[in-house]
């Protein structure tokens, strides 16, 4: 067995940290830690708190799965182990590395609007810059370069889902991967996450009172074990204003791409 038995935390028999049975594989900024907290309101859920970048990262692949092992949480048998890392998505190996550890595990896919997430991601690192004293652009600067859409920019690479999900569907089903409606877990997470809670074959336990709407953050908290608490203020950030030609520009470039990707996954989402 590869459980590594771990009572020093606890104290109590069975509870081991397990590989995980489920991975949020992406996207960046598609909500991936809004899902995972949501997800962890579940009892029989244990998450890993920390972004592992085990199957992305060559530095940590090496290590081997026993070292990946020992960064997960302390489960019970009931449980099922959880563990986020958006960068999977986007990475070239990580399905076939992730699909050679468990060719049955189940794959959590949180997607917003491709053009959202460009603006969303412009905007995380446009705010670690500032925190790092390093100089900033303005989005349509990098947006845009001699009046054409700058495509080789890394934010509109990682929003080309049809081309990422590709490499997925090389190495594992359709029905392994089930795809949460980023957009939607923002104005309602509950009906999202009864889904995963199905897709899981986890019986219902997330339930309304678990959400409550923050006027100042303006966004959902969650309210579970008798606390109440929001994502980092680092989620939920308002976005740039990006003028209506550029906008018009990205549409017209992810319109082929979105379309690809409704046919790859047999389902549609409302994207500009
Ligand atoms: P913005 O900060 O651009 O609004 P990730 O965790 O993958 O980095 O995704 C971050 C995004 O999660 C945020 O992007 C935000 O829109 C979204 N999100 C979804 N539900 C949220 C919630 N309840 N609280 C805060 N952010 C949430």
């Amino acid at each position: 067995t590869r459980d590594v038995i771990n009572e020093t935390q606890t104290g109590s028999l069975g509870t081991t940290q397990r590989l995980p049975q489920s991975i949020i594989i992406g996207v960046r900024k598609g909500g991936t830690r809004a899902l995972l907290e949501m997800l962890d309101i579940h009892p029989q859920v244990a998450v890993a708190t920390t972004e592992v970048h085990f199957f992305d990262w060559d530095q940590n692949y090496v290590k081997g799965l026993e070292w990946y092992q020992g960064l997960m949480p302390l489960s019970q048998p009931h449980q099922i182990t959880v563990e986020k890392t958006p960068g999977y998505f986007t990475s070239a190996l990580a399905p076939e590395r992730i699909r050679a550890m468990n060719s049955s595990i189940k794959l959590l896919l949180i997607l917003r609007d491709p053009i959202e997430r460009v603006i969303s991601d412009y905007t995380q690192v446009y705010y670690n810059r500032l925190e790092n004293h390093k100089p900033v652009q303005a989005i349509e600067n990098i947006l845009v370069r001699n009046g054409a859409l700058n495509t080789r920019y890394k934010a509109i690479q990682r929003s080309l889902y049809d081309v990422h999900m590709h490499n997925w569907l090389c190495h594992f089903p359709l029905e392994q991967i089930h795809i949460v409606d980023g957009d939607t877990l923002i104005q309602d997470p509950l009906p999202e996450l009864q889904k995963v809670e199905r897709f899981l074959s986890l019986p219902p336990r997330i339930v309304s009172s678990n959400f409550y709407f923050n006027q100042t953050k303006g966004f959902y908290c969650i309210r579970s074990d008798g606390r109440e608490r929001c994502l980092h203020e680092s989620k939920g950030r308002p976005h740039p204003a990006v003028n209506s030609t550029v906008l018009q520009q990205l549409r017209s470039y992810f319109t082929e791409h979105n379309h690809n990707f409704y046919r790859m996954i047999k389902r549609s989402f409302s994207w500009h």
